[in-house]
Parts: structure tokens; C-alpha cells; sequence
């Protein structure tokens, strides 16, 4: 006897256990995964089946996409938004924040100081809005850093929903990526998580996610894990839905809670931040088998539950990062979520040290790289 069992009673249990290691094994070694297959991928806690999935993932990574690891510079450069998704700390109705825009002098200096490092891309992010001033402010942050880098810098833009003939302009003007999250793939949690009305339409992100692979961009999109509400089965389709609409690049995060959003009140729903950060790496993992040549975020996120998170991530099979440039004067006015890590990555002492840990992970950063999705050719080439 051990511990109150009997012998039978331990080789029984780990019967049971060998028994359901072997059903992990013939699932992780399939072509192709079903819905349930997924679901099963995405619900293991075993510390050795974790282990296996993250092995196949940067075997996967390492044959498709190789180990260096693109680098981005990411700006925020303001954060106003005519939107009011029930869980963002930007939200239009968060009245507790100064709303900014950064002068174009301070854009350029950051563009400069990163292409100067060696970045090869940045990503130019702000809140949604499509008035024409806006509009034709973005076009000028574009053709300015095209210019003042030779052309030399690559640019990923995240402004949002924006009409096809708009999305045409930001691509003719300099952009060759865009970033815009589905957020989630199941319409019913979409409007849990979304006021329901003509500014917040499922079907015009749709939409949109569509006009911007129709434009020529290199298109990327994403969802938030262990959102209230969430099922693992919205999580599988989630990756389902990646792969119909052959995308080229996603982010996933953690969802993470900000006390000035509606959704705040339904925190006690929420699974622990460590579960919504494991599950966030099964989800990179099983996402990088699913698509073996797209190029997956470490997003920020993660390294708000976890100061090595963006590492892990990568780790995981994820092969992309985006230091935050952001200066420090406007960073706290883009908290998304609460506990935003903010990190000042322009810093040199900072970066050096991303950069060993991105070393100890196996990986090397890719400099003055544009970084693109090798998916795009393959899906564009084979049209
Ligand atoms: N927690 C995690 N991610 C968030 N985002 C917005 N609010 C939160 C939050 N509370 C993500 C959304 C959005 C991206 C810019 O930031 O997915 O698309
Ligand atoms: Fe605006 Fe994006 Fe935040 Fe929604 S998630 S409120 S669109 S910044």
C-alpha cells in the first residue's frame, strides 16, 4: 500500500495514465486536426503532454520558419477611439485618461532611433478612427518614415476597421501589413464582449479582415483568451477560423482585466491569470502545427502575467516581438488592461537583456529584417 492504494489500484491508474499519454501522442502526430482534436490539444494540464506539444511546435517552427526571430518596433501613436469595446482601458467612455496623439517631430525621432538600431519594421498602432484628418495623418506618418529611412523600414499598421478605398490609400502610401483582431470567431461572445450597433458590427470585421487581404496587405488578426464566457471549443474554432481564412499572421494574449471597463464586473468569472497564460502557449503551439509558415506574436500580454512571458511565447512557436517604443510620457495612457508591463524597451540595457533571453530560448533576433510572413507568398504565389 502507498498512500491509501492498493497495488491494483496503482497499476490501474497508471494504466489509465499510459493509456491516455498514448491517445495525446496520436493526436499531436495527425496531418490534420479535427475540432475535437484541438479542443483535447488545448485542455491538457500534463506537465510531460505539455512538454511533447511544445516540442512538436518548435520543431514545426524551426523547419518552417527558422529560428530568428522578427523584430518590430511598435508605436503607439494615439489613443483615440470612437469605439467602446466592453473590456479595453481606451474604450471612448474611460473618461480617467488623457487622450494623446503624438507630434510628428517625436514619431519621426522614434522611427530614426529604431531604424538606427537595426529594427528592421515597425508597427504603427492607435484607437480606431476614420475621419479624413485622421486618415490623412497616418498617410503622412507613413510616406515620412518611408523617406527618412531610405525606404528601408517595413510597416505594420493596426488603426482598425477602415473602408476598402482607405485601406487601399494606407497600402499605396507605405503599409504592407495590418493588424486587426477578430478578437473572437463566435458572434454571440463578439457581442457579449462588444456593445451590439453599427460601430461594433461582427460581420463588418469580417468584412474588413476581408478587404484587407483583397488590398494586397499581408493580413493579421487575433483573438483574447480566457475571456468570461469563453468555451475551449470558441478557443478550437478560433484557430479553425485562422485557417479558412488563411491568414498570415496572428497575435493572441491573455485577456487581462481593466477596472474601467464594463467587463471589469465579471472578473470573479475569469479563470486564474496563470491558466489564461498557459492556455495562451498551448494556443501559439497548437496554432504553429495548425500553420506551419505564418508568423505568430509574443504579445505583449503575456508579459503582463509573466516577466519572462514574451520569451515563453516564443518558446512556444511564436517568432515575432514587439518591443514597446512608445516614449514614457504616453505609455500609462495606453492601458488597454490593467498592469501593462511598461517596459522601456528604447532603453539599451533593456533591449540587451530581451535580447539574451531571446538567445537562451535558442532563438537569434532577425535585424534589419522586414520580417514578412512566408505564408503571404505561398498563398499569393499559389493564386
Ligand atoms: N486584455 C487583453 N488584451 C486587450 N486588448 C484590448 N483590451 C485588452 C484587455 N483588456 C487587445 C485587443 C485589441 C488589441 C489592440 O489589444 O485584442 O485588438
Ligand atoms: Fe478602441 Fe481597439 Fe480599444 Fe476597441 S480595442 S476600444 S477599437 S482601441
Amino acid at each position: 500500500m502507498y498512500m491509501g492504494f492498493t497495488i491494483a489500484q496503482l497499476l490501474l491508474l497508471s494504466l489509465i495514465s499510459d493509456s491516455m499519454k498514448t491517445e495525446f501522442d496520436a493526436i499531436l502526430a495527425k496531418k490534420i486536426f479535427s475540432k475535437d482534436d484541438i479542443v483535447a490539444l488545448l485542455s491538457t494540464t500534463d506537465e510531460n503532454d505539455v512538454g511533447k506539444l511544445f516540442e512538436k511546435s518548435c520543431s514545426v517552427k524551426k523547419e518552417y520558419v527558422g529560428s530568428e526571430v522578427y523584430l518590430r518596433g511598435l508605436l503607439e501613436f494615439s489613443n483615440v477611439c470612437r469605439k467602446n469595446c466592453f473590456y479595453c482601458g481606451i474604450r471612448s467612455d474611460n473618461k480617467q485618461i488623457h487622450r494623446y496623439s503624438i507630434p510628428d517631430e517625436e514619431i519621426k525621432e522614434i522611427v530614426l532611433h529604431a531604424w538606427k538600431n537595426n529594427y528592421g519594421s515597425m508597427v504603427f498602432q492607435s484607437g480606431e478612427r476614420n475621419d479624413a484628418v485622421f486618415i490623412e495623418h497616418v498617410i503622412d506618418i507613413l510616406k515620412y518614415s518611408k523617406k527618412i529611412t531610405n525606404n528601408e523600414i517595413g510597416i505594420t499598421l493596426s488603426c482598425g476597421e477602415q473602408s476598402e478605398k482607405t485601406y487601399q490609400k494606407l497600402f499605396d502610401s507605405g503599409a504592407h501589413r495590418y493588424l486587426l483582431r477578430i478578437e473572437t470567431s463566435n458572434e454571440a461572445l463578439y457581442y457579449k464582449i462588444h456593445p451590439e450597433n453599427e460601430t461594433h458590427s461582427f460581420k463588418a470585421r469580417i468584412e474588413a479582415l476581408r478587404n484587407l487581404k483583397k488590398t494586397g496587405f499581408q493580413t493579421g488578426t487575433g483573438i483574447m483568451i480566457g475571456l468570461p464566457f469563453q468555451t475551449i471549443e470558441d478557443l478550437a474554432d478560433d484557430l479553425l477560423f485562422f485557417k479558412k481564412n488563411d491568414i498570415d499572421m496572428v497575435g493572441m494574449g491573455p485577456y487581462i482585466e481593466h477596472k474601467e471597463t464594463p467587463m471589469y464586473k465579471y472578473r470573479k468569472l475569469l479563470m486564474p491569470k496563470t491558466e489564461r497564460f498557459n492556455l495562451t502557449l498551448r494556443m501559439i503551439a497548437v496554432l504553429r502545427i495548425m500553420m506551419k509558415d505564418i508568423n505568430i506574436a509574443a504579445s505583449t500580454a503575456l508579459q503582463a502575467i509573466d516577466n519572462e512571458g514574451r520569451v515563453k511565447g516564443l518558446k512556444a512557436g511564436a517568432n515575432v516581438i514587439m518591443p514597446n517604443l512608445t516614449p514614457s510620457a504616453y505609455i500609462e495612457d495606453y492601458f488597454l488592461y490593467d498592469n501593462k508591463p511598461c517596459l522601456h524597451e528604447n532603453i539599451g540595457k533593456y533591449f540587451k537583456l530581451l535580447e539574451s533571453s531571446i538567445h537562451d530560448a535558442g532563438d537569434t533576433i532577425a535585424y534589419k529584417k522586414w520580417g514578412d510572413s512566408k505564408h503571404f507568398f505561398t498563398r499569393t504565389s499559389a493564386r
